[in-house]
């Protein structure tokens, strides 16, 4: 049998990086699909594309009705919701703290953090019902960032909103260890998707400036692949890893082991 048969999994970001990847490896798993993103186009592409069942929704993850309507979309297609990555967001501009316009921050805040706990609010009253009523176990995989484990210099709300994510995790975590809920949170450092070649093609000082800042305290000295993301963020969806739970899972190249 594969790894994910039968299950249900959503994805948010679904079209970018990371959720591309994602929803491949978890369709070619067996798992049922609820995918969403900003634009309604690129979601639909992404769907026809796999092998798997899918089901779609287009909206802004800052909007807390999305994230109701995500949950009822996935009860109503599959009946019911086993995994949840909620991977959506955004990076900020790449200059110190006063230089960070007030709406940015505003934006990064709403999508990098609230978006994260919306979705959770709606998350967790299924799975618990669910392994209450059927024994049935959930799991929560949050993406966080190696920037929400320490500082980040010229990256501050960015990663003060990370910090956020990884704070909603752990609490989460706490709360329903006992209702059959897992929550995980996987911390990347800068790794080959568009946020990140995004980011630094904004960078004042330029790409090549911008891209040796980045990997000169990482110890592999270099970016990470998606797939290699991705591995780690299976795994911490993967219901045979049944006694982690409140783990903020560095995919960084060592970084934190300094
Ligand atoms: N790429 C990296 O280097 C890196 C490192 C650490 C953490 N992360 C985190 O990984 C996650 C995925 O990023 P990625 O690298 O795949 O970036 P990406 O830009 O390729 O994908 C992010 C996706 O989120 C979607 N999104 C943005 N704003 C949204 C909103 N308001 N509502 C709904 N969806 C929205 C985008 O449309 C996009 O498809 C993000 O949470 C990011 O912070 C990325």
């Amino acid at each position: 049998m594969s790894r994910f048969e039968g299950m249900t999994a959503l994805v948010t970001g679904a079209t970018g990086g990371f959720g591309r990847r994602l929803c491949e490896r978890l369709s070619q798993a067996g798992a049922n699909l609820v995918l969403s993103d900003v634009k309604d186009g690129p979601l639909k592409e992404l769907a026809q594309s796999l092998p798997g069942k899918t089901a779609t929704l287009a909206g802004d993850i800052s909007d807390e009705r999305l994230s109701k309507d995500l949950v009822a979309l996935a009860k109503k297609s599959f009946g019911g919701l086993d995994i949840a990555i909620n991977n959506a967001g955004v990076a900020q501009t790449f200059v110190k703290l006063p230089q960070v316009p007030s709406a940015e921050a505003r934006r990064i805040f709403e999508i990098d953090l609230l978006g994260v706990f919306f979705a959770m609010k709606y998350q967790i009253p299924l799975m618990e019902r669910q392994f209450r009523d059927d024994r049935r176990p959930g799991a929560i995989v949050n993406i966080a960032s190696v920037a929400g484990r320490a500082g980040a210099p010229k990256l501050s709300v960015y990663s003060a909103a990370k910090h956020g994510v990884i704070g909603l995790t752990k609490s989460a975590a706490a709360e329903y260890a006992t209702k059959g809920i897992r929550v995980n949170a996987v911390c990347p450092s800068f790794a080959r998707t568009a946020m990140a070649l995004a980011f630094l093609s904004r960078a004042p000082e330029g790409v090549e400036a911008a891209t040796n800042d980045l990997t000169r305290g990482v110890p592999m000295k270099r970016l990470a692949e998606v797939d290699e993301v991705v591995e780690v963020i299976l795994f911490a969806a993967d219901p045979a890893n049944s006694f982690m739970t409140g783990q903020e899972l560095g995919v960084d190249g060592g970084i934190t082991a300094l």
